[in-house]
């Protein structure tokens, strides 16, 4: 499996498994079919409410010597009812007893937006902190804090413009390693990715498959689909591959991790084996022409009458 290495000489394998709207009852099996598949990193997150089973699943693992903990990748994310000081330590430490870990791999603030600490999701405006409230960079501190003190391998962001970045890299002490964005050929993102690498970020794109498992009130009207996207379709069939495979070989191509979503033990095995597809530059030219800048996860669910936050991508 490839590789990417970190400012801070972390490796991150490029493929990992999503677990973002993997059912309870799901999740866990999921997990332990892909650490058999191949599979060395996993991306979790608070607020997907599955991680006490993914860290069943991972203690079964180590148990059943599927594999050791030096070995994976593990991601997760602190959510947006926890940007506040007091709050972060305490929310890294509810994932590392959910998840039987005694460190993360990487920790990543999920949202550049902030909710008072009893709401899950906020709704109304009175449930946000306003940025003044819950300034980034005090949320970064904190972040910084576990990175030093050893919780975390390694620090980042998810959802950050290149606005977003800059304003905090001004300020950080450790510099963001990651961020994860939603990435795919409808969203391909050129100039974050072109930031991200000339200061050294990875990107780890979600959705690369459109995540068409979305709940309905997240989705609008005709959504496009990438998996039944003529272009890749064709490009899938000159490759003797699936659709999946062609999204998630793309990524690979463009140095950007991924995470598909499977709970299905044939998808899972079959994502992980797109490492071994190799597009052509015919083939990345027609996906290249494919970009609109079409969000699946367009972030307006933060936007509340009234509320603090608005236009989040500062798009
Ligand atoms: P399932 O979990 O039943 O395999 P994303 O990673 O963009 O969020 O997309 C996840 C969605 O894509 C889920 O509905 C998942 O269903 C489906 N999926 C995952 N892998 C594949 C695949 N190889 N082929 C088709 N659909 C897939």
């Amino acid at each position: 499996m490839k590789f990417y290495t970190l400012k801070n000489e972390q490796k991150l394998p490029a493929i990992g498994l999503g677990t973002w709207k993997s059912a309870p009852g799901e999740v866990g099996k999921a997990v332990i079919e892909a650490l058999k598949a191949g599979y060395r990193h996993i991306d979790c997150a608070a607020t997907y409410g599955n991680e006490a089973e993914v860290g069943e699943a991972l203690k079964t693992a180590f148990a059943q010597g599927i594999v050791e903990r030096q070995d994976i990748w593990v991601t997760s994310k602190l959510w947006n009812n926890a940007h506040e000081s007091d709050k972060v330590i305490p929310a890294l430490e509810k994932t590392l007893t959910d998840l039987q870990l005694n460190y993360l791999d990487l920790y990543l603030i999920h949202w550049p937006v902030a909710f008072k600490a009893d709401v899950n999701f906020a709704t109304k405006a009175n449930e946000f902190l306003t940025p003044n409230e819950a300034p980034i960079i005090d949320t970064w501190k904190k972040m910084e804090e576990a990175y030093e003190g050893g919780l975390v391998k390694s620090i980042g962001v998810s959802n950050f413009s290149i606005q977003k970045l800059k304003d905090l890299m001004v300020d950080a002490t450790h510099q963001p390693e990651v961020n994860q964005v939603e990435l795919h050929p409808l969203l391909q993102q050129n100039e974050l990715l072109e930031f991200c690498n000339n200061n050294s970020i990875i990107i780890t794109g979600y959705s690369p498959l459109g995540s068409g498992d979305r709940a309905t009130s997240m989705k609008k009207d005709n959504e496009p689909s990438l998996l039944n996207n003529k272009i890749i379709k064709d490009i899938a069939n000159d490759h003797n591959c699936t659709s999946a495979q062609v999204l998630i070989a793309w990524h690979l191509s463009r140095g950007t991790a991924v995470i598909p979503k499977s709970t299905n033990p044939q998808r899972i095995k079959q994502n992980y084996e797109s490492y071994e597809i190799e597009l052509t530059d015919s083939d990345l030219e027609k996906i290249a022409a494919m970009d609109k800048n079409y969000r699946y996860v367009d972030g307006t669910f933060f936007e509340v009458a009234g509320g603090p936050y608005k236009n989040i991508y500062d798009e």
